[in-house]
Formats: C-alpha cells, sequence, structure tokens
C-alpha cells in the first residue's frame, strides 16, 4: 500500500531534528556534512532533501570526506559499475573512521534497498554506521539521533510499496534550476532494471502540492523547473490528472521561467502530450525518449510495449509539432540474447532520429530481475566493439545535429561564463542546447536574444540581437 506519510511521524522527526541540534550546538564549532548522491535526478532531488534536514540539525557542509563530521553517501543501483564505485567509496571511509571515532557514516538510496547488499555492507564495513534504504529517508533525524546518543547502529530497509513524504526541507544545490519529483517508482518492470524493485510502486504527488511548490519556485525567481519522475507520462492516475493537464496547469503560472521533465517512456508518450508542449508558452522544446533498442524482438524481451514503428512515429509527429525539437534517448547494448542483427538495428533507428545525443550503456546484469536469467552469450569484448560502434555513429550525428540552429534566433538565459572561447557568456535556451554569446557579467540571471552563427558538437555560439524569431 502507498501511504502518504503523516503529519504526526513527520512531527516526531522535527523533534528529533530539535534533539540533534540541541546535541550539535554544544560543540565549540559547527558540524560539518559531506552528502553525496550518486546516480539519477532523483536521487539528486532525494539529497537535496537530505541536506534540508540536516541544516536543520545544525549541520554545516563540506566538499570534502576528510574534514567532515558525518559523511553520507546516497547510492544508485541501476548497473555494477555505480555500486563498485560506492564499494569503493565506502572501503576508502575506513582510515577516516580509525582517525575520528566520533565520525558518522551513512549510507542510504537504491543500492543498499536491495537486502544482499545491504547485508554485504553491514558485514565488510563496520565503518558505516546507518544503512537506510529508499521509504525511510524521512527518518533520517531519528537515525542520526540515536547514533549520537547511543551510539546506536541502524540498519533499516524496509520493503513496502512505498511512501510519499510532503513538506520535507530542501537545500537546493543551484539557485536558477530547481528539481521538482512529480512521483516517485515505477510500475513497468522493464526486464533489465532494478529501479521498480527499490524504488517501489508508482505513485504520484497530488498536483495541486506540485502547483503550489512550483508556483513558490517562480516567485523565488527560479528559472527552470525539472519534473521528475521515472516515467512521467503516467503521472496523476490516482487523481485522474494526466501529465499533459498537469503541464497545461504548470504552463498557465505567470513568469519567466522554463518547465523541463524527466523521464518519459515511449509506451505513454502521446501526440497530446507533444502538442501541449508545441503550444506551451514555458515547456522546454526537448524530449528525452529513451527507445533502449531498435529492434522489436528486443523491446519484446524488455517488456517496453513499444515497437520501432510507434516510436518513429511520435519522433515524426515530435518533429513536426515542435520547432527544431531536441531529442535525446537512452540506449542498452547487449542486452542477453541481443544479436549483432538486432544491434544493426539500433544503429539504423539511430540514423534515422538524428538525435542530438544519446546515453549509452552496456547491460548490466541485476540480480532479481527477469533478464538477470536469460541466457546471455556474447561475450564483454564483442559488447565492447558494438558500443564503441554506436558511439562513433552517434558522434557522427552530434557533431553536425546542432548546424540546424544556424542563423536563427533564440531565447536564452545568461547563467556565467562561456566555455568555447575567451569572453563569452554562456545560458541554455529552450531547447536545453548551451548557447555561448558576446555577453557581459551583469547580463547574468537575464534573458537575451541571440543569433547563433556557429555550432560545435555540445554547444553553439551567436551574437546578442534585439528580437527573437
Ligand atoms: N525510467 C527511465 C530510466 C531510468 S534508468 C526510463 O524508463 O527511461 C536510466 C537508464 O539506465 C535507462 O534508460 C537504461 O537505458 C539504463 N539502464 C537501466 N538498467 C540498466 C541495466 N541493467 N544495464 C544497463 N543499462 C541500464
Ligand atoms: Fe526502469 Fe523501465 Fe521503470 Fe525506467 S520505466 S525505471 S527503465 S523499469
Ligand atoms: Fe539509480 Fe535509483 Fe536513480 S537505481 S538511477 S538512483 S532511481
Amino acid at each position: 500500500m502507498i501511504t502518504e506519510v503523516s503529519e504526526k511521524e513527520l512531527m516526531l522527526q522535527r523533534e528529533y531534528i530539535a534533539k540533534v541540534k540541541e546535541i550539535n550546538s554544544k560543540l565549540s564549532e559547527i558540524p560539518l556534512a559531506h552528502v553525496h548522491s550518486f546516480g539519477c535526478q532523483q536521487n539528486v532531488s532525494d539529497g537535496e532533501k537530505i541536506k534540508g534536514m540536516l541544516a536543520l540539525m545544525g549541520y554545516g557542509f563540506t566538499r570534502e570526506t576528510e574534514n567532515a563530521d558525518l559523511i553520507l553517501f546516497n547510492t544508485c543501483a541501476v548497473r555494477e559499475n555505480a555500486e563498485d564505485r560506492v564499494f569503493g567509496n565506502v572501503g576508502a571511509l575506513k582510515k577516516l573512521k580509525e582517525n575520528n571515532r566520533n565520525l558518522i557514516i551513512a549510507v542510504g538510496g537504491c543500492m543498499v534497498q536491495q537486502e544482499h547488499i545491504a547485508a554485504k555492507m553491514r558485514k565488510s564495513f563496520p565503518q558505516v554506521d546507518i544503512i537506510f534504504g529508499t521509504h525511510v529517508m524521512h527518518n533520517l533525524p531519528q537515525m542520526i539521533y540515536e547514533k549520537l546518543a547511543d551510539r546506536k547502529r541502524t540498519l533499516s530497509i524496509p520493503e513496502c510499496d512505498g511512501v510519499i513524504a510532503e513538506g520535507l526541507p530542501v537545500i537546493r544545490e543551484s539557485k536558477v534550476k530547481a528539481s521538482v519529483p512529480i512521483m516517485y517508482g515505477c510500475n513497468n518492470f522493464c526486464t533489465y532494471c532494478i529501479v521498480p524493485f527499490v524504488r517501489g510502486r508508482e505513485r504520484s504527488r497530488k498536483p495541486e502540492d506540485v502547483f503550489a511548490e512550483v508556483e513558490g519556485l517562480v516567485k523565488d525567481n527560479y528559472k527552470e523547473i525539472l519534473l521528475l519522475g521515472q516515467n512521467v507520462n503516467s503521472y496523476g492516475k490516482e487523481y485522474g490528472v494526466s501529465f499533459s493537464e498537469l503541464l497545461r496547469r504548470l504552463d498557465s503560472i505567470e513568469g519567466d521561467f522554463k518547465i523541463s521533465f524527466m523521464t518519459s517512456h515511449p509506451k505513454d508518450c502521446t501526440e497530446e502530450l507533444i502538442d501541449t508542449i508545441a503550444d506551451s508558452r514555458h515547456i522546454s522544446y526537448h524530449l528525452h525518449l529513451p527507445v533502449q533498442s531498435g529492434s522489436d524482438r528486443i523491446l519484446k524481451e524488455m517488456n517496453r510495449h513499444y515497437n520501432r514503428e510507434r516510436y518513429l512515429k511520435l519522433v515524426e509527429y515530435a518533429k513536426k509539432r515542435i520547432p527544431d525539437v531536441a531529442l535525446t534517448t537512452d540506449i542498452i547494448v547487449g542486452f542477453p540474447g541481443e544479436t549483432y542483427e538486432d544491434f544493426k538495428e539500433t544503429v539504423e533507428l539511430m540514423k534515422t532520429v538524428q538525435y542530438d545525443s544519446a546515453y549509452t550503456f552496456i547491460y548490466s546484469r541485476r540480480e532479481g530481475t527477469k533478464a538477470a536469467a536469460m541466457p546471455d552469450p556474447v561475450t564483454d569484448e564483442e559488447k565492447g566493439v558494438w558500443f564503441r560502434e554506436l558511439l562513433e555513429v552517434q558522434n557522427a550525428i552530434g557533431e553536425k545535429a546542432y548546424e540546424r540552429f544556424i542563423g536563427k534566433t533564440v531565447r536564452v538565459l545568461c547563467e556565467g561564463i562561456g566555455r568555447t572561447a575567451d569572453g563569452l557568456m554562456t545560458g541554455h535556451s529552450r531547447h536545453g542546447v548551451i548557447v555561448d554569446f558576446n555577453g557581459t557579467m551583469d547580463m547574468i540571471g537575464q534573458y537575451v536574444n541571440v543569433k547563433i552563427t556557429k555550432s560545435c558538437p555540445w554547444a553553439v555560439v551567436g551574437e546578442l540581437v534585439g528580437d527573437t524569431d
């Protein structure tokens, strides 16, 4: 069952926050916390809430682990190398703990939500004090208090369908761009993917809660709102409010800001959504539409519920409706049973779509998923060869992709100093494309119009002008 964390439970945690604050206020110096989130934007967003709670508990923050009093890793389980990195990082903390017995080490998030990983972490890394899963993040104040007060080691990874905790404090990484989770969890069970197992069932925040948060952020002068969910297109089933409807409501907010979102599952992406983007005032002209494979046979094995034809139809419609739409994707190479012929279909699809960029991954076996039990005869070396072939194809496409903007005038939020050449300022266009231009420092935080004169593989360059097209 999905439950909203009750006001009573949150009250209790606020009491623990006060208790930890009291302990910390007696120290001669403000204690420092080092928080690092691995993985996706959702995890980064959770990390911002963790920081929000820690700040209320009296912690300052440090980027270095060496001078921290509390180190917290918010982990990711999506691929094996993500987990290996965490084990490496946690292992490296052993020395720090030996030198400072008061150091608190906490590991939370998707990776430790898996029981076998939590067990390994507990057994092999005695330096870790707190291990907490994805459904109990809001209880962190209690776990930290118990560690400070009783030196108690905590392992909390309850199995449940998932919770929604509204109203947690948050410290945002950026003053310009704010992430807003609109839903949590996933019900899709793509056969390769661990996310549904570690994040629980799909659940949406109430549309009025999302609206109030976005409205508040716009009032606070945030310029980009990133709506988050593993599959935003299935938002709002509980409330009879579709994702397109939510977008239209948010688009009605007055102000100078952009709305973007991640991630769209092609099976639930509709022409209505594309129309909503095309007809909006604020929504980014960027669609991240993970295809995973170009082969119908593999898509079926992956349990993706769309085929190549449907995907290409969507892309065609997006190109027709949204001016110069920016398309990006995720692709997995070497899914169990994939043949070179299947792989070639992915390459062909890539050439047909002409993505601005693609996130490409070699398949990683995840314990407990359906694909983990499928025969996987292709060697890692072979998969590596395919992977590099795919990269080359995309690099060649990416090289030329932004040429379509040359001669056009785009609206850009000036964000800071550019990287393409000395003396240029930089920002993003409505398409999410990096634009460097001849601006000045006083333009930071303002929207300007830039005529594009040159394109590179990862940015475009242009000159300030008066009007937009
Ligand atoms: N919910 C998002 C994706 C979240 S995971 C969606 O459905 O699009 C981000 C990406 O990681 C996925 O799109 C997929 O390409 C990749 N991925 C997930 N599991 C993987 C695995 N076991 N091996 C390799 N790549 C994987
Ligand atoms: Fe994983 Fe598929 Fe859910 Fe995305 S939609 S999180 S790939 S199971
Ligand atoms: Fe990783 Fe969890 Fe995100 S597994 S990709 S951090 S939802």
